[in-house]
């Protein structure tokens, strides 16, 4: 196949949202429809049980699951869609903020009744950094939620991205009538149906026309063509342009588990979804048109049989062709390297394959020679940006209880960091471990791995840090000065990088008005967010 078209057939995506709005009963649906799974409940199977679990056989279990379903490829109306599964879990938030590199659009699923939740925010802040294009799935209308008009308010308010309605609601909970799709000018008719794809639409160009009121009901047809005078007064038509740059979000309604809404969204994700996109490198931005193979690794999966130590290494392509058993230069170790089992992920099934393009998603087998963020090339010096750390929420400082088995301990969480699993900030003096995470469960799964996989005995033992920054200052002095009053809340980062542990937020505003020099960074990588801003 060309690279020109293998480009324009590809469609790589995540869908996010707050646990429980529906993402793994949508993506289910989506696999049904294109036909990449035969029944429900493959993927139900695969999420991380939202009770943080201290059952160990049960993560052991999830891991190996999440590695199936960590790309979902089916074909779809001409398009090879690639999903990438973002994990649900809270504390696995930062997995799903590296993915979200790896992707060129975004579905985000909000719940009805709930609207914007927590972690819909933290997302979509990564979205709006990063520009990627997002269309809103609103969930579960077969239940009684928001005010329709309110909810829009609400996800423009709390997501800072316009929106657009693509369909619309007529009513919801027990009156749910079905929604009226604004851009084809259809009704599709709503019936609680889980096992059968809804196939009732009816083309209905003129609003007024009275089949509407036969179809519906009076007082709701009334209600949706008042709506829908509303819509066009207040917001902007949709625009394909607006959207792939990231400024407009269309929002679609329906309800996953019952089928419905979902094939709309589906056929115009493959209309208007961007086809893969290039991405920033520090030699300058590199189309997927280009020549040259190059890819970067976005995560990482450990074997479950701690006997071997191999490793999934997933790389996104982003341009050029990857072919097995072909040498390429692992930019970061100055090595070639080659792979003779490369593999995918399509339908499910990995298989061994012969080449791979812009846009896909494969896995390398690796015996420890991958980082989260290497990038690998053809015969070129350049290094993909952009896998960035944000802060953690949980600070603890690793301890050795075994003296005996500092070496281990040291390998152990240096291979675990490799991994992306948590972040290791250093101290000084003493070289003191401080792990940083966003969730409490990865404690516990590094402590068990490290004794299990490593031998290595530790505990953690809770920090007073809230928060942090990366600190960069052209004003030496006021840096030097800086570091000398906090030295007890400085560290360094993997990659030598200064780094403030603030333990309030106060603490945080306090030393930026102090000191106005030094800028305080949200992510490590801030020599990009000059060019996200
Ligand atoms: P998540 O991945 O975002 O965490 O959500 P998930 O798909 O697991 O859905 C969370 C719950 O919401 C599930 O119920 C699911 O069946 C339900 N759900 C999903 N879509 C709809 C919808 O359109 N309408 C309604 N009413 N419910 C929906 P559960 O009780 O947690 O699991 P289950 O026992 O039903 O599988």
């Amino acid at each position: 196949m060309k690279n020109a078209e293998a480009i324009e057939k590809r469609r790589t995506f995540g869908i996010i949202s707050h646990p429980d709005a529906g993402k793994t009963t949508l993506t289910e649906k989506l696999l049904l429809f294109g036909g990449a799974i035969q029944s429900a409940g493959a993927v139900k199977n695969s999420k991380i049980s939202k009770t943080a679990t201290s059952d160990f056989m049960e993560i052991e279990k999830q891991r190996g699951i999440s590695v199936a379903t960590s790309v979902m490829a089916f074909e779809y109306g001409g398009k090879q869609i690639n999903i990438l599964d973002t994990p649900g879990h809270k504390d696995f938030a930062e997995d799903t903020f590296r993915t979200l590199t790896a992707v060129d659009s975004v579905i985000l699923v909000v719940d009805v009744a709930n609207g914007v939740e927590e972690q819909t925010k933290k997302l979509m802040e990564v979205c709006r950094m990063r520009k990627t294009p997002v269309i809103i799935y609103v969930n579960k209308m077969d239940r009684e939620g928001k005010y329709t008009f309110d909810l829009l308010d609400e996800l423009e308010q709390h997501l800072e991205i316009k929106v657009t309605p693509l369909t619309w609601p007529i009513g919801m909970g027990d009156r749910f009538k079905g929604v009226y799709n604004l851009f084809d000018k259809n009704l599709n008719l709503f019936q609680a149906n889980k096992t059968k794809i809804s196939t009732d639409i009816v083309s209905l160009s003129d609003i007024n026309d009275s089949k509407l009121d036969e179809l519906v009901g009076e007082a709701p047809a009334q209600e949706l063509r008042e709506d829908i005078e509303v819509i066009e007064g207040v917001y902007d038509e949709f625009s394909r342009e607006d959207y792939l740059s990231g400024d407009i979000a269309p929002v679609f309604f329906g309800s996953a588990v019952n089928n419905f809404g979902v094939k709309e969204l589906l056929d115009t994700f493959c209309r208007i979804s961007p086809s893969p996109r290039g991405r920033a490198t520090d030699a300058g931005f590199i189309e997927p048109s280009e020549d040259k193979f190059s890819g970067f690794v976005f995560k990482i999966h450990a074997n479950l049989d701690p006997k071997h130590r191999d490793r999934i290494a997933f790389l996104r392509i982003v341009s050029g062709k990857f072919e097995r058993n072909t040498f390429y230069n692992h930019v970061r170790l100055g090595k070639k390297v080659k792979f003779p089992n490369p593999t995918s992920f399509m339908a499910q099934d990995k298989s061994v394959i012969e080449e791979a393009f812009p846009g896909d998603v494969i896995g390398l087998y690796d015996t420890g020679t991958f980082k989260i963020g290497d990038t690998l090339n053809e015969g070129a010096d350049f290094m993909f940006k952009g896998i960035p750390n944000f802060s953690p929420e949980i600070f603890q400082e690793l301890e050795n209880l075994d003296p005996l088995k500092s070496k281990q301990l040291d390998k152990g969480i240096r291979q675990l960091m490799d991994e992306g699993l948590a972040q290791l900030f250093i101290q000084q003096p003493g070289n003191r471990k401080i792990v940083g995470t966003v969730g409490q469960l990865q404690f516990e799964v590094i402590a068990y791995r490290l004794l299990n996989e490593y031998g290595a005995n530790c505990r953690f033992v809770p920090k007073g840090y809230a928060k942090a920054v990366w600190v960069t200052s052209e004003n030496s002095e006021q840096l030097n000065s800086f570091m000398r009053s906090k030295s007890n809340s400085l560290a360094k980062d993997k990659d030598d990088n200064l780094v403030f542990l603030a333990e309030t937020s106060f603490l945080l505003t306090m030393a930026e008005q102090d000191y106005p020099d030094i800028t305080f960074h949200k992510t490590s990588a801030f020599k990009l967010e000059k060019q996200f801003n």
